[in-house]
């Protein structure tokens, strides 16, 4: 513990290493202090804006030397902005973090000595790589600090864009964003521009009301399938009809409207009603050889290209054969149980979602796949002996859980249900670890495959290789 660093202290500190959440920190006498924004190896003058018994956090005030690990990033919202956090961090030095948080929560949160984490496989498109992107409109916009350094007047009254981290009621207005496509960019700016003029209000945070929410945008990787699914607090015939004959005109490469209507108050682009205005309210996308029709509120991994580069991982993982038997549990819309099934005698998916299911069972079907079978229901409740006695035991059993993990009752079902092969996918590695702790007597782990499905972000995917003791 470091007494002498208070609050409001200014400090010249050289970066360590890069932290939880994609801050970095460094240490005084082993007193951690976190630093968002910085770089391992810059030096950089702080003021400590938070102080606590076992670690402090401060702001950048200058960086006084900078790292070599610092790249000049692509957009100018890029410091602000709570889409992309490291933009500003080479790209090959993004990996080694990613490969080193996956080791560092096998090692201290799993226990495991020695794990063969191996090196995150990177993206060959490191911007405009997402399938999906959710903007948000807000009545409270938030100036970036350049917007304010500018000294230019702005209209406070209107956002539409992405939140500044981790904080819900700041939207910044951007004009650019490097993450989906050039004309989603430019659909974000069309769109603002109608809106604007058409006088349709926006949702405000604090007084709760306003007709503008979200605006969605699915665009498809390996097709021309493009959807807007506008989110708003109600339903209005009229509006909607102005909006496709807007959206039919100056982007006509939309192939799909929906709209979504969400009542309630949380910020969710998700509602208790959708209306498709125009075209089938779907895209289609592909992994691999398999086509996958994607609906506004299903699942599915937003980096195509990286999701098949994660499947193969899977498939690898799985040395699958002719003859095997394969559970897909927590398998969404069904993409890694059709990605494998041609591989495979067999392939049961479990998941929680009915329309996710219908979806994968729609996928299956579409792409000619007959050896899959999918069961709706909850993990904790459907995988119990009854379950595994009417599908048979299985030779790999593969788990792609939320972040949350395993519920512990479910990790000991598989270690009692023992298949000779036990793949772990996840997308934190924090939980993943802690799960894998509890099968150790059971099952040797081999290596820990990381591979990164989100550029700039601290975000990484891990897939697992475990087989039963001998
Ligand atoms: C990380 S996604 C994986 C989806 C799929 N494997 C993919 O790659 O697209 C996790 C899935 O688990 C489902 N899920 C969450 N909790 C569940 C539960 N208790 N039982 C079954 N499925 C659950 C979610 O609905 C979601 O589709």
């Amino acid at each position: 513990m470091q007494p002498s660093i208070k609050k409001g202290a200014v400090l010249t500190l050289e970066i360590e290493k890069f932290a939880d959440r994609g801050k970095s920190l460094c240490r005084r006498d082993g007193y951690v202090i976190f630093v968002p924004g910085a770089v391992p190896g810059d030096t950089v003058k702080v003021r400590v804006y938070k102080r606590r018994k076992k670690f402090a956090e401060a702001a950048i005030l200058e960086i006084v030397t900078p790292s070599p690990l610092r790249v000049a990033p692509r957009c100018r919202y890029a410091s602000s902005c709570g889409g992309c956090k490291w933009q500003h961090v080479d790209y090959q030095a993004q990996l080694d973090a990613k490969t080193q948080s996956v080791r560092e929560a096998f090692e201290h949160v799993g226990g495991f000595d020695e794990v063969d984490v191996r090196p995150a496989i990177g993206a060959e498109d490191v911007y405009y790589y997402r399938n999906k992107m959710e903007f948000s409109f807000s009545a409270m916009r938030w100036l970036t600090p350049d917007e304010i350094a500018s000294g230019a007047t702005f209209d406070t009254s209107f956002a539409l864009g992405l939140h500044a981290p981790g904080n819900f009621a700041k939207v910044i207005d951007l004009e650019e964003c490097h993450l989906q496509s050039e004309l989603s960019a430019r659909m974000v700016n069309g769109i603002r521009t109608f809106v604007k003029q058409q006088e349709w209000s926006v949702w405000h945070v604090r007084r709760q009301q306003g007709y503008l929410k979200h605006l969605v945008i699915r665009e498809a990787a390996h097709t021309e399938d493009l959807m807007v699914n506008l989110v708003t607090d109600h339903w209005s015939e009229e509006r909607m009809a102005q909006f496709a004959a807007f959206l039919q005109s100056s982007f006509p490469e939309v192939t799909t409207l929906v709209n979504t209507i969400n009542s309630g108050v949380a910020q969710t682009a998700f509602g208790e009603e959708m209306h498709t205005v125009f075209g089938p309210g779907t895209i289609r996308d592909r992994i691999g050889d398999a086509t996958f029709e994607v609906a506004s509120n299903a699942f599915f991994q937003t980096n195509t290209k990286q999701a098949h580069v994660l499947y193969e991982a899977v498939r690898e993982a799985a040395g699958f054969s002719p003859t095997d038997l394969v559970y897909d549990l927590y398998a969404g819309a069904g993409t890694i149980s059709i990605h494998v099934a041609p591989h495979v005698r067999h392939v049961v998916g479990v998941e929680l979602i009915e329309e996710a299911v219908e979806n994968a069972r729609r996928n299956a079907k579409a792409n000619g796949i007959e050896n899959v079978t999918f069961e709706t229901g909850d993990m904790l409740a459907l995988f119990n002996p009854t379950f595994t006695d009417r599908h048979g035991k299985p030779d790999v059993l593969i788990v792609d859980p939320p972040r949350a993990g395993l519920h512990s009752k479910v990790v000991a079902q598989i270690a009692q249900l023992a298949p000779e092969r036990f793949i772990y996918v996840s997308c934190n590695p924090l939980s993943q670890a802690r799960d894998l702790a509890l099968v150790r007597d059971a099952y040797d782990l081999h290596y820990v495959q990381a591979v990164d499905l989100f550029p700039h972000t601290h975000h990484v995917e891990s897939v697992a290789q475990l087989t039963l003791k001998k």
